[in-house]
């Protein structure tokens, strides 16, 4: 027998699901999506910018996605400026891409930024928090390898730079990949929409 495929709410709560799960499971397809978003060249002409990150939490209810960065990074200060981000997961598991369009808060401080830290400041990450140099600093020579110090960066400095990025969902793009034929809808504030793939 066929398995029915989803319907609307079901691929809504599905989605929020595997979300959640990702921010959970470090062997989830959706863990590692890439963020997306908008700078600007020596010029002032936009460029777009993209980078794989790690999904840290997922919040159906209030429809957030939260992402951990070092302030002092180009991300951070270009969403800073330009606050407009997509993220994009693709799982072959599921067979779903999802393409969720964001607005988003850099949060340098506050509880967030605390309870984050409590968490990464145990982990052997909190290293990519402490380093004295910003990231994409430029440095005088090759990198030693891992069995050294390190780069200049490596140099732990006093107080931390996590920075926790809350991207608020506006819209979703799903795909779904199938033999007998994909599907794709998008949804939002407006509602639910199907959409030739
Ligand atoms: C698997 C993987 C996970 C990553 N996760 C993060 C992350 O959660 N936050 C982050 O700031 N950078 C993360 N990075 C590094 C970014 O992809 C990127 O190289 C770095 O943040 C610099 O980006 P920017 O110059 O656009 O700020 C990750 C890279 C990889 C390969």
């Amino acid at each position: 027998m066929k398995t029915p495929l989803l319907q609307e709410n079901d691929i809504r709560a599905r989605i929020w699901m595997e979300l959640q799960r990702a921010a959970l499971d470090r062997h989830h397809e959706w863990r590692t999506p890439v963020l997306a978003n908008v700078a600007h060249d020596a010029q002032g002409e936009p460029v777009p910018q993209a980078r794989t990150v790690v999904l840290r939490h997922a919040d159906a209810a209030r429809q957030q996605l939260h992402l951990f960065t070092d302030r002092r990074s180009p991300k951070a200060l270009q969403l800073a400026r330009h606050p407009n981000a997509s993220l994009v997961f693709w799982s072959k598991r599921l067979s779903w891409q999802l393409r969720v369009q964001a607005r988003v808060e850099v949060l340098t401080e506050g509880g967030l930024v605390q309870e984050a830290w409590q968490r990464v400041g145990q982990s052997a990450a909190a290293a990519d928090y402490l380093a004295a140099n910003a990231p994409g600093a430029l440095l005088q020579d090759a990198p030693d390898g891992p069995d050294t110090a390190g780069p200049p960066g490596a140099v732990l400095s006093g107080a931390h730079h996590l920075a926790v990025l809350v991207l608020q969902a506006q819209e979703m793009d799903w795909l779904e990949l199938g033999r007998a034929g994909h599907r794709r809808a998008s949804f939002g504030p407006l509602g639910w929409s199907w959409r030739v793939p």
